[in-house]
């Protein structure tokens, strides 16, 4: 079979594509692919490895061929491929969840909590400058945690690490989720609010949920679908906003808007509204946070992502059906 590797991944496990006598191709460029380019090197393959940057619905899929069998995303996200499109045409689409990645995850927005309310950024960049003369009794004061509310939105695998670490802070601990979950509300010790009364509660809000058309804009001075919500608004005065969840959750001009303004006291973000892009006004604030998409970047999160990227691959061409497969039921109507 023939596969393209939109761009080459850590570690060795496209390796084992080639051993398993496929004909790999792997993107020689170490960036983002345009739509042109992909479609240029991706005609004509049975599998395609793709990554969240790369943009894949019915238009692509149709112009590579309808050989195609499998798209396997490098990511836990999909929000990039229209599955819908995909699965009318009985692509399978496979992702990449693993622990590994959502304790990667968990553990990077304890980093970003952690680096906001003691706001280490800002002191680490003030000590390099020299500005540190001796101790103050007053520099950096940032927030504690212990006896706050901490406000998980989406309790899904990742949401749930983040809430059984905030036992540790001595934080309570709410969520929102679509339908309640009574099992880890008892294991956790956590409570189920509205996305309203979760947002007036909590004193850091963080971000689980995966972008759908319902989450889209979720963080906004108005919903866009005529509802009368502006969740900014809702939140807490002086409260912090944490999302390493999808970019467009949060709509970030509305966000800039309410740090201006002081009623949310700052901000941690991983991720973007229009990756790479990102609105510079956030740059300006000493109060946020950014980092690079990088939550799930460490070595053991990768490492399984390159496992469960080939191996979707792998099982698709030997006819067995991935575990990691994104939608099921497209597995009986799939190309073969
Ligand atoms: C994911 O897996 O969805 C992350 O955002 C990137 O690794």
């Amino acid at each position: 079979m023939k596969i393209f590797v939109t761009r080459q991944i850590p570690g060795d496990h496209l390796k084992k594509l080639g051993e398993g006598g496929h004909e790999v191709t792997i993107s020689e460029f170490d960036r983002p692919l345009t739509p042109e380019e992909l479609l240029e090197r991706a005609k004509g393959v049975d599998g395609l490895l793709s990554l969240l940057s790369d943009k894949i619905d019915g238009e692509v899929v149709d112009a590579i061929g309808p050989q195609l069998k499998v798209v396997s995303n490098y990511a836990v996200g999909f929000d990039n491929i229209n599955i819908d499109e995909l699965s009318d045409r009985g692509i399978v689409v496979t992702n990449t969840p693993s622990d590994e990645v959502n304790e990667a995850v968990a553990e990077h927005t304890w980093a970003l909590i952690l680096g906001l309310i003691r706001r280490i950024v800002e002191a680490d960049e003030a000590t390099r400058r020299g500005a540190y003369k001796g101790w103050e009794p007053d520099i950096f004061l940032g927030t504690s945690l212990k006896g706050k509310t901490l406000g998980i939105v989406g309790l899904g695998r990742i949401g749930k690490m983040v809430a059984r670490r905030a036992k540790g802070y001595g934080m309570s601990v709410i969520y929102t989720k679509r339908t309640k979950d009574p099992e880890s509300e008892k294991e956790l010790g956590i409570e189920f609010n509205s996305l309203e009364e979760l947002l007036k509660k909590s004193d850091v809000v963080t971000l689980h949920t995966p972008l759908t058309e319902e989450t889209r804009h979720l963080i906004s001075n108005a919903w866009p679908y005529g509802q009368k919500a502006d969740t900014l608004a809702q939140m807490k005065k002086g409260s912090f906003l944490v999302n390493t969840s999808r970019g467009p959750v949060v709509r970030e001009h509305d966000l800039v808007e309410a740090l201006k303004s002081g009623h949310i006291k700052g901000a941690a973000l991983d991720v973007f509204e229009s990756e790479p892009n990102i609105d510079p006004e956030l740059f300006g604030m000493p109060n946020v946070i950014t980092t690079p998409h990088i939550a799930s970047a460490t070595t053991e999160a990768r490492d399984e992502m390159g496992k469960l990227a080939v191996s979707g691959l792998l099982d698709v061409f030997s006819d067995k059906i991935p575990s990691n497969i994104v939608k099921k039921d497209v597995w009986q109507k799939r190309r073969k």
